[in-house]
């Protein structure tokens, strides 16, 4: 129970990663905002939440529009009576890779405003709240491509590197309300939203092959650092990035 009675909000928690962090958080005590673009499966996880004993809100939200993102945060604080935690995990991550000069701009704006610019938005919408509360932790995911490098991938890469600004950048803006801000760089993850690249002849293999722990990494590999960084106990910790991939990046 080491969320206990806390109110979090996980955008993209209709599947995968985002769905097994609100399942394993409302294992740990805490209530849940599954947000999604697909309400069906935001609400599929707020049932799956219940059914966990806690209370549960299942939000339609686009986190890259300003004004639903708004809507959001204030009708999750209205419902669970604040919101203490907040895990920044949608993001595209389906992406056919391309050579960088075959990226257009509406492909690169589109990646932007999901993974970047929702990140930002939700932060703002959010934030009142967790002044109120006098406390608060906010979880961005980034992605191990941001270290590595991602050959044809660069509007992705981009993205996730921009988050590890935005929540560096935000610590320091954030310490004086006692609110943390800190991300997590997973690897390459099994989920519903890679399945095209699993298919791909040779990716599975490469992934494994680079790592020092030779396996397959699933959402459940993540649950660690992203409960940790929400919970009280990394309350001295801010602006960091924990990278969970099975040692590919080292630093
Ligand atoms: N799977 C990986 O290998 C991997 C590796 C590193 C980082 N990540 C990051 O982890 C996060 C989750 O990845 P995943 O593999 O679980 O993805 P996924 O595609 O399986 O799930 C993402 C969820 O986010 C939702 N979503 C997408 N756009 C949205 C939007 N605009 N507004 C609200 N919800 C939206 C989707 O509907 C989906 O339910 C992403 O930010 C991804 O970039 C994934």
């Amino acid at each position: 129970m080491r969320l206990k009675d806390k109110v979090a909000i996980i955008t993209g928690a209709g599947r995968g990663i985002g769905k097994t962090v609100a399942l394993a958080f409302a294992a740990n005590g805490s209530d849940i905002v599954a947000v999604d673009l697909a309400l069906s499966s935001a609400e599929a996880t707020a049932e799956e939440v219940k059914a966990l004993g806690r209370r549960a809100l299942a939000v339609k939200c686009d986190v890259s529009k300003g004004d639903d993102v708004e809507r959001m945060a204030k009708v999750s604080a209205r419902e669970l009576g604040g919101i203490d935690i907040l895990i920044n995990n949608a993001g595209i991550a389906d992406i056919a890779p391309k050579p960088f000069f075959q990226v257009t701009e509406e492909e690169w704006d589109r990646i932007m405003s999901v993974n970047l610019k929702g990140v930002f938005l939700c932060c703002k919408a959010v934030f009142p709240f967790m002044k109120e509360r006098g406390k608060g932790k906010i979880v961005n995911i980034s992605s191990g491509t941001h270290f590595l490098g991602a050959p044809g991938l660069i509007h992705y890469a981009s993205s996730k590197g921009g988050v590890i600004g935005l929540t560096r950048t935000l610590s320091r803006e954030l310490g004086d309300y006692k609110i943390n801000v800190n991300s997590v760089a997973p690897g390459f993850t099994i989920t519903e939203g890679v399945a095209a690249l699993i298919a791909t002849p040779g990716v599975d293999e490469m992934a494994v092959g680079r790592r020092s722990i030779k396996r397959r990494q699933l959402p459940d590999d993540l649950v660690g650092a992203i409960l940790f960084l929400s919970s009280d106990e990394s309350d001295f910790m801010t602006g960091q990035t924990l990278v969970v991939d099975g040692g590919v990046a080292l630093h």
